[in-house]
Parts: C-alpha cells; sequence; structure tokens
C-alpha cells in the first residue's frame, strides 16, 4: 500500500499540481488557506483526492473568521492574504474547512494512522519539532502506530518507542531553506520525505494578478523563492 501525506498547502496551487505520484491513499493534515493566492482550487483538490483530513490552524481561523492584526513577517502576512482567503471562498467551501475534524484515527490495512495538525495535546496550535523528548511525552495514551503532523512547515520522520512521527513539511510554503513542495509516501511502513520542483514563477504572476498590497506580495514572493519563514528580516513592512 502506498499513501501520499501531505501537509500545509496554503493556497499554493502550482505546488500541489508538481506533486505527480501513484497512491492508494492521500492524507492531508491542515492549512489549505492563506498565504498564497488559490486557495480554492486546492481546496477542491483536497476535496477530490484526500480520503481522510483534518483541519489546520488557518483553516480554523478562516472558518471561525478569526481577527488578525500581524504587523511583521509571517504574521503580516498571515494578516494580509487572510482577508484574501475569505474573499475568495464562498460559504459552502469555508463551511468545509470548519467541519474538518482537528484530529482522526485512520486504519490502512495493518497500520493505524492519527491525523494532526499540531500535536495531540494542541491539535491546532503547538510547535512540534523533531524532539524524542516531547513526542515521548505527547504520544502518552495515543493508540496509533504512526502520527502525521504539520504545522512547523519543516519536514521529519521521528520514532519514539515503536511508533513514528511523521512530518511531510509544507506543499506549499516551505521554511527549510529549499523551496520545493515538501511532502511523503508512506509505503508499507517504509517512509520517503520528498521534494519537487514547481514552477514558482507561476505563482508569482498569481500573486501579481490578486488585490494584495504591493508590500505584501514583495515579502509573499521571497518567502516562496526562498523557501524561508524569516521574511520579517528580508523586509520590514510599513505602518
Ligand atoms: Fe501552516
Amino acid at each position: 500500500m502506498r499513501i501520499l501525506l501531505l501537509a500545509d498547502i496554503h493556497g499554493n496551487w502550482p505546488a500541489l499540481q508538481a506533486i505527480q505520484e501513484q497512491y492508494d491513499f492521500c492524507l492531508f493534515v491542515g492549512d489549505l488557506v492563506d498565504y498564497g493566492p488559490q486557495p480554492r482550487e486546492c481546496l477542491h483538490w483536497v476535496r477530490r483526492h484526500a480520503f481522510f483530513s483534518v483541519r489546520g490552524n488557518h483553516d480554523h481561523a478562516v472558518a471561525q473568521r478569526a481577527a488578525t492584526n500581524g504587523r511583521n513577517g509571517l504574521k503580516y502576512l498571515t494578516h494580509i492574504t487572510r482577508q484574501l482567503s475569505s474573499q475568495l471562498l464562498n460559504s459552502e467551501e469555508i463551511r468545509f474547512l470548519a467541519q474538518q475534524p482537528v484530529s482522526r484515527y485512520v486504519t490502512l490495512g495493518d497500520a493505524r494512522f492519527l491525523l494532526v495538525h499540531g500535536t495531540p495535546r494542541d491539535p491546532l496550535d503547538e510547535y512540534a519539532p523533531a524532539d524524542a523528548e516531547l513526542w515521548t511525552r505527547r504520544l502518552a495514551g495515543v493508540d496509533a502506530d504512526f502520527v502525521v503532523v504539520g504545522h512547523t512547515h519543516l519536514p521529519y520522520v521521528l520514532t519514539v518507542a515503536g511508533r513514528t512521527v511523521i512530518n511531510p513539511g509544507s506543499v506549499g510554503q516551505p521554511r527549510d531553506g529549499d523551496p520545493r513542495a515538501s511532502y511523503a509516501i508512506w509505503q508499507d511502513g517504509r517512509i520517503e520525505l520528498k521534494r519537487v520542483a514547481y514552477d514558482v514563477e507561476a505563482l508569482v504572476q498569481q500573486i501579481h494578478k490578486s488585490p494584495l498590497p504591493e508590500q505584501a506580495k514583495r515579502m509573499s514572493i521571497e518567502v516562496f523563492r526562498t523557501g524561508t519563514g524569516n521574511v520579517a528580516e528580508l523586509i520590514q513592512p510599513g505602518r
């Protein structure tokens, strides 16, 4: 059995389209929206192709119409692109985000998976790096062979006490210095972290066509081209 694992697509349709894999099942662990200019296309793809998916913190915030006021770096981009996400999605699409569970168990063949965007303790918001000590605590009470997470936008595989945590990295907005789309393939218990280059300039064209302020466009393009989240150090937004 071959399973495609995806996280943190963030409205980046060219990146999602670049992932051309054969698979029996696709599992998605949240953050369809914000940052990228094409959340609708991504949402409809996930609806059609993901066997199961869960809600990310950005999906939750758009669904709840949560107010933001970030002024710097990624928080600024969240603030400014959230307005765009909310404008681009219709009420039925927003309802789809709201109806995603925050975590779910899935059994495929003999393997039991837990899907959660952050961690089992805090499904939406906790950032969990590849830290064995932290994950030993977070896995207490978790009845799964594989825990699939996202949120950090940093790919890793970590085995702790016989269970394996998989973060496939971010499809649409990697932050590890490699701008290629990140994802993972699970095949009969073996896991491969993969990267694929995509047409970043097609994305740049979409960003230029969007109604985002010029400064947000510049910052977004820098993030997507460099694959780094340290945007505050690249360009300071004005007031
Ligand atoms: Fe994310």
